[in-house]
């Protein structure tokens, strides 16, 4: 899979990618992420990507211009012309598991991040294919959400993980949340691993486990399990 971030602070992006499972994936060639400056396709003689709104009013808002124009060279590079075109916004669809799995079957995805108050209306009416939230509460810019968005995406794509039943039996991925997890020692400031865990029967284990998950998610989100 394919990633295009566009921010008008790729700064931000340091370091994030660039740890872990996520640089892994990259070394790998299992996924690519690209980090583009919106000012780098900005018309203005001072590289200017934002203007005061129309109507008055606090802030700034991003121009239509450079996004339309990297949207337009971003997608001609890539060959299938299948791209999706994602705008980061708090008016979104709400980010969950099941759409983090449908958006890991895409090939090329270019995120589009916010700032100030926002992007000019009509990148939202023309250009994007999905508007994707990460809450229902306002950050700064989208650079947080696009990394959230990446982070959860990168995970489901095959291989990325260690071993391919990693992310199947995880909290959200069957419904419901994860069972408790131990490592070793099996008994710490006398907090001891449950017996069913070391004893090495496999299906006891299993059961065990469903059981806890169930019982964790009842307590925790009822609301998963109705
Ligand atoms: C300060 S916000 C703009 C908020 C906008 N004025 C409004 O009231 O909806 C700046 C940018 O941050 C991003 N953003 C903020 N909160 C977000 C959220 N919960 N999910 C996704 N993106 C968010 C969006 O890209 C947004 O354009």
């Amino acid at each position: 899979m394919k990633i295009d971030i566009l921010t008008l602070f790729p700064g931000m992006f340091k370091g994030i990618f660039n740890e872990s499972i996520i640089k892994r994936a990259r070394a790998a060639k299992k996924l690519k992420i690209n980090i583009h400056n919106l000012r780098d396709w900005s018309r203005d003689k001072h590289k200017k990507a934002d203007d005061k709104p129309y109507g008055g009013g606090c802030g700034m808002v991003m121009s239509a211009q450079p996004v339309f124009e990297a949207v337009k060279d971003l997608r001609s590079q890539v060959k299938s012309q299948k791209s999706k075109v994602i705008l980061l916004s708090p008016q979104g669809k709400k980010l969950d598991q099941k759409l983090a799995q449908k958006l890991s079957k895409n090939k090329h995805i270019i995120l589009i991040c916010g700032h100030y108050e926002g992007v000019d209306w009509r990148v939202r009416q023309v250009l994007i294919n999905e508007e994707i939230s990460i809450g229902d509460y306002i950050l700064t810019g989208g650079e947080i959400p696009a990394m959230v968005l990446v982070d959860t995406v990168a995970r489901l794509i095959p291989g990325v993980l260690g071993h391919k039943d990693s992310n199947k039996e995880e909290s959200f991925s069957a419904g419901l949340l994860e069972y408790p997890q131990y490592t070793r020692p099996a008994v710490y400031k006398g907090f001891k691993v449950p017996q069913v865990l070391l004893s090495g029967n496999h299906n006891k284990i299993r059961q065990w486990r469903t059981k806890q998950a169930k019982k964790i998610t009842l307590q925790k989100r009822p609301d998963l399990i109705q």
